[in-house]
């Protein structure tokens, strides 16, 4: 399988302009699975709920039909987030698209910060999708830091987890090492670069989007300061031996009884 990321600098609000540049990042690429920051058409630095819905979209929104094009362009299962409106609630998520068709949702769990003064947290588990015969979780950023969302998406059976992120604290990338040798799973964190200064908030993003196998190591990573695509072929299979050594099971050596 040939799996990577697009690390991207969105313009805050400016839905077409950062859909053009995923378009440039990706012109002339075919891959079987393209991971796309956390709210990469829109920006991150929200500063109230208002401006959360007049940017949040339904599942079928702009931001839908644009990854299913790249997806039919690229051939990929796509993975991209963003600002979600369903009913009353304003979600930050992920979809998934193959082929022109939404495969599945994730509704990030555990918020960042601010966040939770204009999301809602996500209301279901995460759930592994198979496409093609490759089995892909999502999680979003801050997830990393709750083990339980990757264990989770490996005890279901997860080969590859897809984790778009605007990540802030310099953290993330080792910890993804962990994250995948602790579960045998590969990941693809696709990170944003720049900076963003909104309302009281200024943050900086890590870039530094990173393929991780499911033995730890860094497959292919991006500049801290750079788009980027970057992109790996992996046996994706690989990640369905979760033995360490002759003895040890990451799954199944575990004792849920003693903890
Ligand atoms: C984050 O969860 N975007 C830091």
């Amino acid at each position: 399988m040939k799996i990577g990321y697009v690390q991207t600098l969105p313009e805050f609000g400016q839905k077409e302009q950062n859909f053009k540049e995923v378009n440039r990042l990706l012109s002339g690429v075919s891959a079987d699975l393209v991971v796309l920051p956390e709210l990469f058409a829109t920006g991150y630095t929200i500063t109230s709920k208002d401006e959360a819905r007049a940017l949040s979209e339904k599942k079928n929104g702009e931001t839908a039909l644009f990854l299913e094009k790249i997806s039919v362009l690229t051939g990929a299962v796509i993975v991209g987030g963003f600002v979600e409106k369903d009913d009353d609630h304003i979600y930050n998520s992920a979809m998934m698209v193959y082929r022109g068709q939404l495969i599945g949702m994730y509704r990030k769990i555990h918020l960042f910060n601010k966040e939770k003064r204009w999301f809602s947290p996500g209301d279901r588990p995460p759930e592994v999708y198979t496409v093609n015969g490759w089995k892909i979780g999502m999680m979003i950023c801050f997830d990393w830091i709750f083990p339980e969302i990757s264990r989770a998406l490996a005890l279901k059976g997860a080969q590859i987890i897809a984790h778009p992120s605007n990540l802030v604290m310099p953290h993330c990338q080792k910890a993804m090492v962990t994250r995948c040798i602790e579960n045998r799973v590969f990941a693809v964190t696709s990170n944003r670069i720049g900076e963003e200064k909104r309302g009281e908030d200024h943050f900086r993003f890590t870039g530094g989007s990173q393929v991780t196998s499911c033995d730890g190591e860094i497959l292919c990573s991006a500049p801290e300061r750079e788009t980027h695509a970057g992109f790996v072929i992996i046996d994706q299979v690989l990640s369905e031996n979760k033995m360490i050594n002759a003895y040890n099971d990451v799954l199944l050596d575990r004792r849920p009884e003693l903890y």
